[in-house]
């Protein structure tokens, strides 16, 4: 065994059984009072995802609320992106239960056309089309899943991209804009499809700093406005002013959960303890 593996194993020792904890392990609980009452969004029940004989996800149970703000952290290779592209069913999971809305994800192709149509996703590299203006990438979802008339979808488009702060960048190409204009026509795009929830996965990680905070407010916003919204990132002070819960993934698990504040003043978990030292 190496160091390193053998490191790794007194750290997975010391931080105990993962499923003792019956907060890591998902028990139903409310993070913020302002969500006291609200129903449940999404629920994941003992989630386990392999790619081959690895394990991406391990037993992950996370119940979120309508409304609420969740903050993923964790090391590159934890199973974040993993985690938010099975609510999508970007990536289908092995084992476990996951229910969008009150719709269970099976193998029924309209279950997962509705959660789809509730569910928008914003990408760390925006994913916008290249050959479609600002404008074309935000009408299309409308009108050809939506069936909404052109005039009506490019109406939408426009207050969409009034909400996101560059309505003058309308019939400019991607190519055309800077990363913190195009990850806010990513945004208006999600948002063209009147989603329920938002995942973001690392949304400002590709961006120059000057950038990240015109896309953060734009995500403030958002998560003021009621969305329920998922969200992995580095970015702390969001992290702190945004999110009702922040939830720590490790090796594929879930590890911790709790406030900010929690997090901030008190974390539990050594493997918590160690990541936020690197990352503050
Ligand atoms: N399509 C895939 N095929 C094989 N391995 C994958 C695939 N996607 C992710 N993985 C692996 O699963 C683990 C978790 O990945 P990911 O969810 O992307 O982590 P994170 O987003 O936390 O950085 C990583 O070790 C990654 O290499
Ligand atoms: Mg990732």
């Amino acid at each position: 065994m190496t160091d390193e593996l053998a490191a790794a194993d007194i750290i997975a020792e010391a931080a105990g059984p993962k499923t003792a904890d019956p907060v890591a392990n998902g028990e139903p609980e409310v993070f913020s009072p302002r969500l006291a009452g609200s129903k449940d969004m999404i629920v994941t029940e003992h989630v386990d995802k392999w790619f081959g004989d690895f394990q991406a996800l391990d037993d992950v149970s996370l119940r979120i609320k309508e409304e609420e703000i969740v903050v993923i952290l964790g090391p590159s290779g934890s199973g974040k992106s993993t985690y938010i592209r099975c609510l999508n069913r970007l990536e289908e999971h092995d084992a476990g239960r996951i229910v969008i809305d009150g719709i269970e994800m099976n193998e029924d192709v309209r279950a997962l056309q509705a959660i789809r149509s509730e569910v928008g996703m914003v990408f760390q590299q925006f994913n916008l089309f290249p050959h479609l203006s600002v404008l074309g990438n935000i009408t299309l979802g409308p009108q050809k899943v939506r069936h909404m008339p052109k005039l009506e979808a490019e109406a939408l488009a426009m207050q969409l991209l009034e909400r996101v702060g560059i309505p003058e960048q309308a019939d400019k190409y991607p190519s055309q804009l800077s990363g913190g204009q195009q990850q806010r026509v990513a945004i208006a795009r999600a948002l063209a499809m009147q989603p329920k929830i938002m995942l973001f996965d690392e949304p400002t990680s590709a961006l120059d700093p000057e950038m990240i905070k015109e896309v953060l407010d734009v995500m403030q916003e958002l998560a003021e406005s009621g969305m329920t919204m998922i969200v992995v990132t580095h970015e702390m002070g969001f992290a702190r002013e945004v999110a009702d819960r922040l939830v720590f993934f490790d090796e594929g698990a879930l590890v911790e959960q709790g406030t900010p504040e929690h997090f901030f003043t008190n974390p539990r978990e050594e493997r918590t303890k160690l990541f936020l030292s690197q990352i503050l």
